[in-house]
């Protein structure tokens, strides 16, 4: 998609996976949106030592709405965006985990692709199929010693499973299973994150929907396994 000049938005922006996705999309010579819900003012640089344009966005987990009547000229949407509350379960860390790593980006989900459905109805425009980008993660089907991170993510997981077979006619959805990297959410991660963004931008260019990047070979043979049993499964199931 990167020929023309596209819009991009990513959220967890500030984030390190976000800012790397971020420089490695403005050297393809993308418009940037960056979506945070911190009100930090988030500053990024090019190779050069420039500053990269970017239009920020402030949004809040649970107001998507107003953050999606902000996105109509997006052509690829990040959902990027995730916590890590280790060695917690009470009621409120719970809660929280559900909401920012998987309700958030479920709504966010739905809400563009029918913004998405309505914006070609209106203009019937021949244009590119607008992408989403869904960052599960492996804990998606492999431990990460924490269980509420697992939960929300494999939720995550399951939801776009389910979802992608109605909604991939608008939109075309694409999944990506990381492994550890380098953040703050994972101080310890093995993969330097430059490595990691690059990896998926370039999986994305060879076509790819389910990106995955990781140091476990399993993983490059259980995904897509996965992925193919919860299609039959869902298909079987369920009706549009
Ligand atoms: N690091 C790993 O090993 C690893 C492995 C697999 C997958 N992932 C996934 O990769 C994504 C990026 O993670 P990262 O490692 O780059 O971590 P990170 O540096 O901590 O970035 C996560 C970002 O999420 C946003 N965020 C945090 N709390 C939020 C909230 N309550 N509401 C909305 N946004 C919130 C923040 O960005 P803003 O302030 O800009 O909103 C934060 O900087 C996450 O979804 C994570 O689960 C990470």
């Amino acid at each position: 998609m990167h020929q023309r000049e596209i819009t991009v938005a990513v959220t967890g922006a500030s984030g390190a996976l976000g800012r790397a996705l971020l420089q490695r999309w403005h050297r393809r010579g993308a418009r940037l949106i960056a979506l945070t819900h911190s009100q930090a003012p988030l500053e990024l640089q090019a190779d050069d030592g420039s500053s990269i344009p970017l239009r920020q966005l402030c949004w809040q987990v649970g107001q998507e709405q107003a953050l999606l009547s902000q996105l109509q000229e997006v052509d690829v949407l990040v959902l990027n965006h995730g916590i890590n509350l280790q060695q917690q379960r009470s009621v409120e860390a719970t809660a929280q985990s559900l909401e920012v790593n998987a309700l958030s980006s479920w709504r966010l989900l739905e809400g563009f692709a029918a913004q998405v459905a309505a914006r070609s109805a209106a203009t019937g425009a021949a244009r590119p199929r607008p992408e989403i980008w869904v960052n599960t993660s492996e804990a998606e089907i492999e431990p990460a010693f924490s269980p509420l991170y697992e939960i929300s993510k494999r939720l995550l997981g399951q939801l776009l499973s389910l979802r992608s077979l109605d909604l991939s006619g608008q939109v075309r959805l694409r999944r990506l299973v990381l492994g550890p990297f380098r953040s703050a959410l994972n101080p310890v991660g093995l993969m330097p994150v430059g490595f990691v963004a690059d990896q998926v931008l370039l999986q994305a260019s060879w076509g790819c929907n389910l990106i995955v990047v990781t140091p476990n070979p399993l993983i490059y043979v259980v995904m897509p396994l996965t992925t193919l049993g919860r299609w039959a499964y869902n298909s079987l199931l369920t009706r549009p």
